[in-house]
Formats: C-alpha cells, sequence, structure tokens
C-alpha cells in the first residue's frame, strides 16, 4: 500500500480532509495526539476496527479507545454515566484522560469493545485529532499506532518505522507533547480508579473527585491467576529487544554506583549497554554510554519511548534506567518502564 504523509505545518486542511475522507471510507490513518500517536478508524465500523487489530497485530481481547470532539457524544456511546464521572471528564478533556464507562448496549461492535460491558473514552487536546473526528462525522477508535509489543510512536520517524507501506495517510504533527499514553481511569464506581498512570495524575484526579484510587497492577506484576483490571495489563509492553534493568534508591550515589557496576559487568562480558537518565545525574556516569532524558520528569515523559527505540537502533543489550519518584507524572514513567523490564526492578 502507497502511504502518504502529511506535514500538518504546511498541508493542514489537505491532510485533515485526505485523512477523514479515509476514515468515512473504512480506512486506517497515524494521527497524532498530544499523548503519542494513533492508529484511528471509524469506531462503529467493525471491517475497519478488525484492520486496527490486524495491522498492529493485537490481541482481540484487548479493547481500543474511542476518540470524541464533543462531550455531547458521551451519550451516543455510554450509559448510567454519574455525576462524579461526568465531573472527572469536564475536568480533564479536552486532554490525556480516558474515561472508562458502561457502553450502550449496541453503541459500538464488539471488535472495538473487546466485548467488555465497558468503553474507554477520550477527548484529546491535539486540534489535528479533533479536527479529524469532526470534519469525517465518525468517532475515532485509536491504540497506540506502534506494532504490538513495541513503545508507542511520539514522532513520525516512529510512525513510519511501524506503520510505512500498512496505512494510507499518516498527518505529522510533529513530536508529541506528553510523550506517554493517557491516563485511562475506571469511572464505574464510587471512588476513580487508575489502571493506566499517564499525564493526568491520581493526585490531580482525587483534587476533582475527593479520592481517586491506583489499581495494584499499575506497578506490580499480576499475580498467578489475579484478574486484571484492564486487558492491557497482561500483555508485556513497551519493550525493546535490549534487556531493561530499573534501579532505585534513595541515596543518588548508591544508585549510579550500583549502575556502573552491572554496566561494567555487560561491557566486560561483551555487551553494549546503555545509561537512561536526567541530565543533572550524567556526571555520576563519566565515560559511559548515555542517553539524556532531559531535566524534569515530564522531559523524561516525553523522551522514555524514543530513548527505548534509539537502544534498539544502537544495537544495545543492555540498559539501566534511573527509578524516578512514582509522583505526578513519575508514576507514568516508571509504569511503562517497569514493564518494558519485565518487572526487574533493583532496589539498592
Ligand atoms: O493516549 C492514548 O490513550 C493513546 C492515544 C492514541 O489516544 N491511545 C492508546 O490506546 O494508548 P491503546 O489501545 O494503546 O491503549 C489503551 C489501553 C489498553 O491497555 C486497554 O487495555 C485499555 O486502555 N482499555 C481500553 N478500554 C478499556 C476498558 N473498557 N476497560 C479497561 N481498560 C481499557
Ligand atoms: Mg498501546
Amino acid at each position: 500500500m502507497q502511504t502518504v504523509v502529511y506535514d500538518l505545518k504546511e498541508q493542514y486542511r489537505q491532510g485533515i480532509a485526505a485523512a477523514a475522507e479515509v476514515i468515512r471510507t473504512g480506512g486506517l490513518v497515524a494521527l497524532p495526539t498530544e499523548t503519542v500517536y494513533g492508529l484511528g478508524a471509524d469506531a462503529q465500523n467493525e471491517v475497519a476496527v478488525r484492520q486496527i487489530f490486524a495491522v498492529k497485530g493485537r490481541p482481540q481481547d484487548n479493547p481500543l479507545i474511542v476518540h470524541l470532539c464533543d462531550a455531547a457524544q458521551v451519550d451516543e456511546l455510554a450509559a448510567n454515566v454519574s455525576p462524579l464521572a461526568r465531573r472527572v471528564m469536564q475536568a480533564f478533556w479536552p486532554g490525556p484522560f480516558t474515561a472508562v464507562v458502561r457502553v450502550k448496549p449496541g453503541a459500538l461492535p464488539a471488535v472495538t469493545t473487546a466485548g467488555l460491558a465497558t468503553v474507554g473514552l477520550r477527548m484529546p487536546s491535539h486540534p489535528a485529532a479533533r479536527d479529524l473526528i469532526a470534519q469525517s462525522g465518525r468517532l475515532i477508535a485509536a491504540p497506540s499506532a506502534n506494532l504490538s509489543g513495541k513503545p508507542s510512536p511520539t514522532c513520525l520517524a516512529h510512525v513510519r518505522q511501524d506503520l510505512w507501506g500498512k496505512v494510507p495517510v499518516i498527518l505529522d504533527g510533529g513530536p508529541c507533547a506528553v510523550g506517554l499514553e493517557s491516563t485511562v481511569c475506571d469511572l464505574t464506581g464510587e471512588v476513580p480508579v487508575v489502571l493506566r498512570p499517564g499525564g493526568v495524575s491520581p493526585e490531580m484526579i482525587a483534587a476533582v473527585a475527593g479520592d481517586a484510587r491506583v489499581a495494584h497492577a499499575v506497578l506490580h506484576e499480576l499475580g498467578e491467576g489475579e484478574a486484571a483490571p484492564s486487558p492491557g495489563m497482561k500483555y508485556k509492553h513497551y519493550a525493546p529487544r535490549a534487556k531493561v534493568t530499573v534501579v532505585q534508591s534513595d541515596d543518588r550515589n548508591r544508585l549510579a554506583n550500583h549502575i556502573n557496576s552491572l554496566y561494567d559487568k555487560g561491557i566486560a562480558s561483551g555487551e553494549r549497554a546503555l545509561v537512561l537518565c536526567l541530565r543533572a545525574h550524567m556526571p555520576l556516569y563519566g565515560g559511559r554510554e548515555i542517553l539524556c532524558l532531559g531535566e524534569t520528569p515530564e522531559d523524561a515523559a516525553r523522551t522514555l519511548f524514543g530513548a527505548l527505540r534509539q537502544a534498539d537502533a544502537r544495537g544495545v543489550n543492555a540498559v539501566f534506567f534511573e527509578a524516578l519518584s512514582a509522583e505526578g507524572i513519575g508514576l507514568a514513567v516508571m509504569n511503562r518502564v517497569i514493564r518494558a523490564a519485565g518487572f526487574d526492578l533493583v532496589r539498592v
């Protein structure tokens, strides 16, 4: 299949119009959002949605998020939405927040929701995503635009790596502002439950809702027989080819010394190793191969997925990651990196 890329800085109107036509005619479009790039199709077109699963190699039991551009669309898709749920959606939309609510029977094909009684709804803040939904006149189901198991794409180059020749249109909106996928939050109960942390933190949700819980599986491996509160939690995710090790300590020097000794052991046994760290800590790893994640936890969120892809591109075998404090966006970074590490967290 021929893939056409529209640079939205120069071809905004043509790009949105072409993508809207593809969506209306049952095709797939890679589109930018403020979190990560999405692989979108008409959420109510069963044949189109099936193609998303086929292109990504995504397990059929992992439901898709449906993207809206107008809060009134919630009631087309959802039933029994509580006043609390509405308050929380209103507080964080448009933005990196996905509300899990009860689906209205018959509103969506079972393939979109993976047959669940709930659906994840999100109103993105990215203008191109919203204009595409509005102009196509469709609700857009969109998982992240990576092949299943790869890090989510946060810029055009990543989308090209995974989807070139597999979709007719890619909209290039430049690098994504958040860099990690949206917060997925179950709003069907009395207390919101964060199933996947993202740009909207549990602290922010609690400030609106009075309280918020974080599902245990956000930072812990599912126990044997333990049910996944979100199907996505069952799968190894965000995995580069390199082995990732997350090292945690209250003492920055002890942490760096431990990473350095693991790094040097790896090098001695013929591996290529790489340290991912914040700029201020770079001097602690003198002489070793480093990829700087920026200055702040927000920078680390933006750069993490690109860094994991970079590690593979360089042929690295061992990646060492300095654990961040699991507050604010740090919780989302830790949730992704701990999965990339297959839950290999070392405390020193
Ligand atoms: O930021 C994002 O959310 C991006 C952009 C494109 O919007 N989309 C995204 O979709 O990350 P995806 O499919 O890669 O991740 C959606 C996650 C999956 O882990 C899925 O299991 C979970 O949300 N999910 C979807 N619907 C759910 C539901 N009804 N109940 C529980 N979890 C759900
Ligand atoms: Mg994904």
